[in-house]
């Protein structure tokens, strides 16, 4: 059992939970998952990890109610515990396996979007613990529904924080700040990170081609086994058929077919779509 040891609403709808893993949060590095289990018959659910503490042997997890399981979720308190944390899966953020010196050289902008803030913290962490100072752009719908900005602050080199109906800090979405920043300031970026929803890593990802910036970001699809063998997972990035769960979950963000993945994440949001999903698998 996986006792839960804090429990704790962030913004309407978004929670977040200390997790005592001690094998995990002993191995885990920023961009892997895991996946949750509440009771025998619980779904899996994938979620990114947002931190760990190797010292006390937790790992922290966001997450957002999208259904029966992940509401069901929301009721837990602290004292409780999951029956089943599987992890660390997925591979770590490429830089973490770099060589630090070459990582060093390169100037870094992270895009978070809304619940996707919470995979972008621990890279950024990671980046402040190695010395390296990195642009960092938030973006959430309005000003209730932004998360860990505080935490954030404490890593990033600079913050721009931006809301859809502009309740707070600037009014846009992320990828209009990424155009202030590059065209108007004249900032220059070797690498930009971009996790969120599927839609803003597109439409970030157009920006970014345009722009000339490398660019990659973390897919999280439907995850059903998290091992590879089911297809749950399946996307294409370049000619290629990738498994988000064992080949990702971060992918070179110019190459992913997105409206295809966007396609596949609405079919399973229906009985009937995931019958056609799996006859064809
Ligand atoms: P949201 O809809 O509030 O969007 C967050 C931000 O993304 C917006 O504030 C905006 O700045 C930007 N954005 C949205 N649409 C855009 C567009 N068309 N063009 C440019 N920018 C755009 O986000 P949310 O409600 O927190 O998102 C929930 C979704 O995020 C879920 O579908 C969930 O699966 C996904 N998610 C993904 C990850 C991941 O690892 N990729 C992690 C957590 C959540
Ligand atoms: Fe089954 Fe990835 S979740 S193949």
């Amino acid at each position: 059992m996986y006792r839960i040891l804090k429990a704790e609403m962030l913004a309407d709808k978004i929670y977040l939970m200390d997790v005592e893993a001690p094998r995990i949060a002993k191995a885990c590095q920023p961009g892997e998952f895991v996946i949750v289990k509440m009771d025998d018959r619980g779904e899996r659910i994938p979620l990114t990890i947002c931190d760990y503490n190797r010292d006390k042997g937790s790992i922290t997890i966001v997450f957002q109610t999208v259904g029966a399981s992940t509401e069901k979720m929301a009721d837990l308190k602290t004292g409780d515990s999951f029956e089943d944390v599987v992890g660390p899966l997925g591979n770590a953020s490429e830089f973490v396996e770099e060589d630090l010196e070459e990582v060093k050289k390169r100037k870094y902008l992270f895009v978070a979007g809304g619940v996707g803030t919470a995979p972008v913290y621990p890279q950024v962490k990671w980046m402040r613990e190695h010395g390296i100072a990195v642009d960092v752009i938030m973006g959430a719908k309005t000003k209730d529904l932004l998360i860990l900005e505080d935490a954030m602050r404490e890593q990033a080199g600079n913050l721009y924080v931006t809301t859809d109906d502009g309740s707070y800090e600037r009014k846009g979405m992320v990828t209009e700040v990424i155009k202030d920043l590059v065209v108007n300031q004249g900032k220059h970026y070797d690498v930009c990170v971009a996790i969120g929803p599927m839609i803003m890593m597109k439409f970030t990802c157009l920006m970014t081609k345009e722009l000339g910036i490398p660019t990659i970001v973390s897919l999280n699809p439907v995850m059903v086994d998290g091992t590879g063998m089911c297809g749950a997972c399946r996307i294409t990035v370049g000619d290629e058929v990738k498994f988000a769960c064992v080949d990702g979950p971060e992918f070179d963000g110019h190459k992913v077919n997105f409206d295809e993945a966007m396609k596949r994440q609405m079919m399973y949001k229906s009985e009937e779509g995931r019958a056609i999903l799996k006859a064809r698998e």
